[in-house]
């Protein structure tokens, strides 16, 4: 798989977090990714290219459930308007994702947090699934691993065949950290996003990494895969992808920053057509 189109776009993203892209498009597509650690916003112009961008680390959802009603839409809506205003537009059309196999359960809550926020929904599709509109894997295995959960979509002939969700991500890897370093899960959490940690705290973090390529295998078994890609925030975990392979033993491979994937997917989604 070749992930040039991807980092390509996940870069471009980056910096226009840093510096929106104020311009003359006639329309704006928004991506919301409401996750369990963090709320992701990506803002495209009418050419679908990234314009601006925002996230910030929250508590307002668990597992994709929205736990948080008020503070969520607080949230999404103090987001929109800082992207607003570094655009001088006002933004509209918005898509969102949840978690595989929840649609049911509280598909119905993001979109009513997304509408409140002052959108109006265009799409909502699952993460996995959404991740691969940016990487265009044709045959394999999406595997979105979050901070709640991890999401498996897999793909042939560029169709999404099968999504599975289930609770172990980023989350967990925290809490083993928080204890076996006896920091409060504020700061082992943020010590485990600084890269330079990452050798130092593998070995504890193995066991989860373990855990989740069990999930990976149980959930694909009755598949020909050729190939994982690791998305989601805590693949970012230097050399989780060998571990992986390892243990599923398919070829895994991850873009070079997997945190942005997903959000971008969803904005890539997004349209003018309005569902209710
Ligand atoms: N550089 C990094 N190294 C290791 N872990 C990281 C890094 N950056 C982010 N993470 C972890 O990734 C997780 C957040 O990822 P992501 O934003 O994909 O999850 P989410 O969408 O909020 O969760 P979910 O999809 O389960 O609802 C957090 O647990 C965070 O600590
Ligand atoms: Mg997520």
């Amino acid at each position: 798989m070749n992930f040039k189109h991807c980092d390509d776009f996940v870069k471009e993203f980056e910096n226009v977090i840093k510096n929106p892209k104020k311009g003359k498009s006639s329309v704006y597509y928004t991506g919301i990714d409401l996750g369990t650690a963090c709320v992701v916003m990506a803002v495209l112009d009418e050419n679908y290219r990234p314009v601006a961008g925002a996230f910030q680390y929250a508590d307002v959802v668990k597992d994709g459930m929205v736990v948080d009603y008020i503070g969520a839409i607080r949230l999404v809506g103090a987001m929109k308007e800082k992207l607003e205003d570094a655009l001088e537009t006002e933004l509209i059309y918005a898509s969102a994702a949840i978690p595989p196999g929840t649609d049911n359960l509280d598909g119905g809550a993001v979109k009513n947090v997304v509408q409140a926020a002052g959108f109006e929904i265009t799409s909502i599709l699952d993460e996995p699934t959404a991740a691969n509109k940016l990487l265009g894997m044709e045959n394999g295995a999406v595997v979105d691993i979050g901070g709640g959960t991890t999401g498996i979509s897999l793909i042939k002939d560029g169709e999404v065949v099968l999504v599975t969700d289930e609770a172990t991500g980023g989350t967990h890897f925290t809490l083993v950290l928080s204890g076996a370093y006896k920091k409060p899960f504020k700061e082992a959490d943020e010590y485990k996003r600084k890269f330079e940690n990452h050798k130092e705290i593998f070995p504890v973090l193995k066991p989860v990494v373990e855990k989740i390529s069990t999930i990976i295998s149980k959930s694909v078994k009755d598949h020909q895969v050729e190939e994982l890609v690791l998305v989601g925030g805590s693949s970012c975990l230097t050399g989780i992808e060998a571990i992986i392979e390892d243990m599923t033993g398919i070829p895994t491979h991850k873009p070079m920053n997997p945190l942005f994937v997903t959000p971008l997917g969803i904005a890539l989604s997004c349209s003018k057509e309005i569902i209710d």
